[in-house]
């Protein structure tokens, strides 16, 4: 039975009614928590606040969020922490280098290559190159040896990658790789992270959550979207000469105090574990970590393995391989398969029950489903999406009060979402379930300014603004 567009059956309506009773309840139970944080401007939260800062605005990770946040977390909530901090979430390193640079150790995890690439060539570039290595860089700046490469090395495309650059920049990218490996392999790593660096400017793409936009110049367009201009598409010269400049000013920055101060260096471990956490969190020590400071991927459906196919596709993954990491991946795209919990943990059953039992969830849930048999959700994937993420989530968070210590904060940014004309209250959700797997919700502190919805959510249901919030929660 298919419904029309604004014509509500009265089922929906008790479904919804129930929906934002429960919300209401639950907005209740955590009243005294909520908090408006003026301190935590949009800027800070996301990857703008690393603008200008020495290596962490190399590569532009949308999706990270800012060195400042991490730091303002490690001394703000009862002095500095002492003891080792964990990302499950690592991104491009932000709080593992963050950590680091105050002296404290770090672990993190990263499933996705590009972040892994970005976290091993920033660890090799501070603790690695020799002034013989810096000499080298600079020779690649002055005199752009590949433009006179005779060897060309090419690279493969997936799917959605293919006629992503001018002619003569994939023969520029191609001499590019066959000189850098006249090098060592640390300047070979080094020249690989400024190629990835400079894809996207140099492409005819730009990044854009859920997709890969396509500039009209290429030939390549999205059918129902319209002609879409970038802007400036860099030349390969011009683009990766700038960013090997940059990157070098930033390694003698970080390189400088060094050497001339060596007594003073308080850089401390990171350790990166390459993989999913779902399957790492379990192999971690009990009580090992005084603080986690993480931001998952949101419950928006943007797909990292298509925003960054062109990083994936340099970095030789495959076809089958992109589609493989795309499942791993923590449940946010509406493309995710249900996962098997319970086969990557047993023991995990009791965090299941606790999202069986979460009714605000439940109820959001069945009225998902009810919306999917109705056939009124833009997509049908939407409800597996929602119950994978909070389930994935509720595991990942049970873990993680399994490895603090008594007493040991999480930190969490993420956003709430919207589906189906239903605000979908992430932060109050989580906390609920977090607070039934061994934590106690101290805070959740609000972004000022609300986010808007997706364009698609506009057009059919009208503006509601949507909260983006910081969890803070400490282990019992
Ligand atoms: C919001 S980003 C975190 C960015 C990070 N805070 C930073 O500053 O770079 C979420 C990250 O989770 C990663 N991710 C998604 N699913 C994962 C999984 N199952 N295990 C580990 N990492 C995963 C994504 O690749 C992405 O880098």
């Amino acid at each position: 039975m298919t419904s029309q567009k604004n014509e509500i059956q009265p089922e929906t309506t008790e479904l919804l009614d129930q929906i934002v009773a429960l919300d209401t309840e639950l907005a209740k139970d955590f009243k005294t928590q909520f908090s408006v944080a003026p301190f935590l401007s949009r800027k800070v939260v996301s990857f703008q606040g690393n603008k200008g800062e020495p290596a962490y605005s190399w590569y532009k990770y949308k999706e990270a969020f800012s060195a400042g946040l991490v730091e303002y977390f490690l001394c703000s909530y009862g002095g500095k922490i002492s003891g080792k901090v964990l990302d499950p979430f690592a991104g491009i390193g932000t709080t593992l280098f963050a950590a680091s640079s105050q002296g404290i150790s770090a672990d993190g995890v990263e499933l996705l290559p590009i972040g892994q690439e970005i976290i091993r060539t920033r660890l090799l570039s501070e603790r690695e190159l020799t002034s013989h290595d810096i000499v080298t860089l600079e020779h690649w700046i002055a005199s752009l040896p590949w433009k006179e490469s005779p060897k060309r090395v090419p690279f493969s495309t997936i799917r959605i990658t293919e006629n992503a650059y001018p002619p003569e920049t994939i023969e520029a990218i191609e001499r590019y790789r066959g000189a850098l490996q006249q090098e060592n392999e640390k300047i070979q790593a080094i020249l690989r992270l400024a190629l990835l660096c400079v894809l996207e400017s140099v492409s005819y793409t730009q990044k854009d959550g859920q997709y890969l936009r396509w500039d009209a110049r290429s030939g390549k367009r999205r059918p129902g979207t319209k002609v879409f201009n970038k802007g400036e598409i860099f030349a390969f010269d011009t683009a990766i000469t700038a960013k090997l400049k940059e990157v070098l000013w930033d390694i003698r920055d970080v390189q400088m105090p060094v050497t001339l101060f060596p007594a003073k260096r308080s850089v401390k471990d990171i350790r990166l574990f390459e993989g999913s956490c779902l399957e790492v969190l379990p192999t971690l020590e009990t009580a090992a970590y005084a603080a986690v400071i993480t931001s998952p991927p949101y419950c928006n459906r943007y797909d990292y393995t298509r925003t960054y196919a062109l990083e994936l596709a340099m970095l030789e993954l495959t076809q089958a391989e992109v589609s493989h990491l795309r499942q791993e991946m923590l449940s946010c795209t509406v493309e995710n398969r249900e996962k098997d919990l319970l086969k990557i943990c047993p023991q995990w059953v009791s965090f299941i029950e606790v999202v069986n039992q979460q009714k605000l969830l439940q109820a959001i849930n069945s009225y998902l489903q009810h919306e999917k048999t109705a056939g009124t959700l833009n997509n049908n994937g939407i409800p597996r999406m929602v119950r994978g993420y909070f389930s994935e989530m509720a595991c990942i968070i049970g873990e993680c009060a399994r490895v603090l210590k008594p007493n040991a904060r999480l930190f969490m940014v993420n956003d709430n979402v919207r589906y189906a004309g239903v605000s979908i209250s992430v932060d109050m959700i989580l906390s609920d379930i977090a607070r039934s797997v061994g934590f106690e919700v101290e805070k959740i502190l609000v972004v000022p300014g609300k986010k808007g919805n997706s364009s698609q959510q506009m057009g059919t249901y009208g503006r509601v603004p949507l909260r983006k919030c910081v969890y803070v929660w400490r282990k019992r």
